[in-house]
């Protein structure tokens, strides 16, 4: 297990501790808690709804990646079943700061990437950015979006977003997590790294460009890790399916150096293109990851 998880768990309630540190002690913990868990942590640590979250925050930014802030940032959204799932923010030394993942972005692409389809809650341990309140006006369920801090009542998305610019505004219906087949064919694909990007790809959120895209990492161990292109009707918040294949590498408690190879699927013919990212970000890491590349 991580250092900085450990170091997160003393910070806290005592009572919190002994339930918690089973699960994030067992190998394969990811970084999410089902309802029947958080109904156990309730009961154990008397805190409840928000007040269990706020004080969850600490292992959430404990899976911060931040070699150039050292500014941990940590997030848990909760989705419409009751499961919570952390995330953290994540840089990369050797591009340019917009590949940076926020906390925010983190916590619920990482839920996209599990499943989920709706979410009722956001909890940070820091006021979000404009960038993240325009990112998560893209949410299925965005208008009902509650935004919890430290020491503050909660509030809606759009008391932080007055007067919000969104999909409506470019007549895009289609939202964030909400279930999105782009009726690509994959069965055609012989290589499953390039399959499993390609699936992602079909499910991708990408009503602007029309780029449906989406990468695949394989990890040292055999483990794949999908992340699909999330599209901003304000275009620079969008999130690349790289960083979303990365945040699901991170969240299930790998590192960096654990990746063996990576694959790319983006549409043949689309005014945008990720390859160019992809490659220099996966340089910065290290030159030595491969890229399987393919358009359709
Ligand atoms: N950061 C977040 O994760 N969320 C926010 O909304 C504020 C900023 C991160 C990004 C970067 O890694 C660091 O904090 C400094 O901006
Ligand atoms: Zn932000």
């Amino acid at each position: 297990m991580r250092t900085a998880l450990t170091d997160a768990l003393t910070q806290l309630p005592d009572a919190l501790q002994s339930v918690v540190s089973d699960w994030i002690n067992d190998a394969n913990f990811g970084a999410s808690f089902t309802p029947e868990q958080v109904a156990q942590m309730e009961s154990a640590s008397g805190l409840s709804g928000a007040a269990l979250r706020l004080a969850l925050l600490p292992l959430a930014a404990a899976y911060a990646v931040t070699p150039i802030s050292q500014f941990n940032v940590g997030a848990i959204v909760r989705d419409e079943s009751g499961t919570l799932y952390l995330g953290a923010n994540i840089e990369f030394t050797g591009v340019q700061l917009g590949q940076t993942v926020h906390a925010e972005q983190c916590a619920i692409s990482h839920a996209w990437t599990k499943g989920a389809k709706r979410l009722t809650d956001i909890t940070i341990n820091y006021s979000p950015c404009g960038h993240c309140r325009q990112f998560m006006n893209e949410l299925n369920g965005a208008e009902s979006l509650s935004i919890q801090l430290p020491q503050c009542d909660a509030k809606d998305l759009h008391t932080y977003l007055p007067e919000p610019f969104g999909p409506a505004d470019l007549g895009i219906e289609s939202r964030l997590l909400t279930d999105e087949s782009n009726q690509l064919s994959t069965d055609d694909i012989d290589i499953p790294l390039l399959k499993a990007a390609a699936d992602a790809a079909n499910r991708s959120h990408a009503p602007y460009s029309g780029n449906y895209s989406g990468a695949a990492v394989e990890t040292s161990d055999g483990e794949f890790f999908s992340g699909m292109y999330a599209e901003n009707a304000a275009f620079n918040p969008s999130l690349p399916p790289l960083q979303v294949a990365l945040i699901a590498v991170n969240m299930a408690g790998y590192h960096w150096t654990d990746i063996r190879s990576v694959a790319l699927a983006e549409m043949a013919s689309s005014t945008v293109s990720h390859l160019a990212d992809t490659q220099a970000t996966l340089d910065a890491i290290d030159p030595d990851i491969p890229l399987v590349y393919s358009t359709r």
